[in-house]
C-alpha cells in the first residue's frame, strides 16, 4: 500500500515544491563521494531528486519506489532518461553489483511491516557488490519528532507555479508504540480541491537497526549524525563484507 502523498498523481506533482529545500541531500552526495561510488541504487527514489543529482554526476542509478505517480513525476524531469526507474520496493530490482544502496529521507521509517524491512535488507544486500555500502537515515526515537507534527506547527500555504495555492499541514492520529500514525490534508486553492493522506512511521531504536543489519550479513562501519538535523537522526552506514 502507497501513502496518497507519493502514489496520488495530484499529491506527488506537489512532493518537491512543498518540500524545495533538500539540503538533507548533500550528506548522501559526500558519501557517494567519499565512497567513489559509480552504481548506485536508490531504494524509495520518490520523484528522483537524489538519483538525479548522482546521475549528473556520470554516476549510473538505479532508482526504485512503489509510488507510480512519483516515479511519473521523475521520469518526466530533465536528465531523468539517465536514470534506470523501476516501480516496487527493493525485491524488484535485478542483481546489479552496485558500490553503494541509499534511501534517503527516512524511507527506512516507511517500511513499517517488519518483512518488509528483512525483505529490503536482504535485496539492498543482494544488489551490493562485496564491499559496497547501505546508507540510510531513520529519526531518533528519543527525540520524538512526531509531538511537532500539529496542525500549527506544520501548517503552510505555498504558491506553486502552473497549480496555485495549495495550504497543508499535518496532524498525528496514533501513537502506538513504535508506529506514529498521522494525516497531511492538502487544499488546493485553485479549484477547492481537498486530498488527505495517511501514513505511519517506524520509529527503531539504533541497537535494533545495528541487530537487523547484522542479521543480514552487514558490516556496521559508523551510525553518524545528520548534519542539517543535529541528534535528530541516527545516518547508518554498513558495508556488504
Ligand atoms: C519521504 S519519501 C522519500 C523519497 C525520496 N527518497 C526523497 O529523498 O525525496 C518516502 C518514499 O518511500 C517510498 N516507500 C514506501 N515504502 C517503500 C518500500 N517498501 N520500498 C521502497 N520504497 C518505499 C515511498 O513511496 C516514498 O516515495
Amino acid at each position: 500500500m502507497v501513502d496518497d502523498c507519493f502514489g496520488h498523481p495530484r499529491l506527488a506533482a506537489v512532493y518537491d515544491p512543498l518540500d524545495p529545500d533538500r539540503g538533507d541531500l548533500d550528506a548522501y552526495l559526500r558519501i557517494a563521494e567519499e565512497t567513489a561510488a559509480r552504481r548506485v541504487l536508490d531504494i524509495g527514489c520518490g520523484t528522483g531528486v537524489f538519483a538525479l543529482q548522482l546521475a549528473e554526476r556520470g554516476i549510473e542509478v538505479v532508482g526504485v519506489d512503489p509510488a507510480h505517480a512519483s516515479i511519473d513525476v521523475a521520469r518526466a524531469k530533465p536528465g531523468a532518461e539517465r536514470v534506470r526507474w523501476i516501480r516496487g520496493d527493493a525485491s524488484a530490482v535485478p542483481p546489479m553489483r552496485a558500490d553503494l544502496a541509499t534511501m534517503t529521507a527516512n524511507v527506512a521509517q516507511a517500511i513499517t511491516d517488519p518483512r518488509a524491512w528483512a525483505a529490503t535488507l536482504r535485496s539492498a544486500y543482494a544488489a551490493l557488490r562485496p564491499g559496497g555500502r547501505l546508507v540510510f537515515e531513520t529519526r531518533v526515537p528519543a527525540r520524538r519528532a512526531w509531538r511537532e507534527w500539529t496542525r500549527e506547527r506544520t501548517h503552510r500555504v505555498v504558491d506553486i507555479p502552473g497549480v496555485g495555492p495549495v495550504t497543508s499541514w499535518c496532524r498525528v492520529t496514533e501513537v502506538d508504540g513504535p508506529l506514529v500514525s498521522f494525516r497531511w490534508t492538502y487544499v488546493f486553492g485553485a479549484d477547492g480541491g481537498v486530498l488527505t493522506s495517511d501514513s505511519t512511521l517506524r520509529f527503531r531504536e539504533r541497537r535494533e537497526v545495528e541487530d537487523d543489519l547484522a542479521a543480514h550479513g552487514f558490516a556496521v562501519e559508523e551510525v553518524r549524525d545528520a548534519p542539517d538535523r543535529p541528534g535528530r537522526e541516527f545516518v547508518f552506514l554498513a558495508r556488504r563484507p
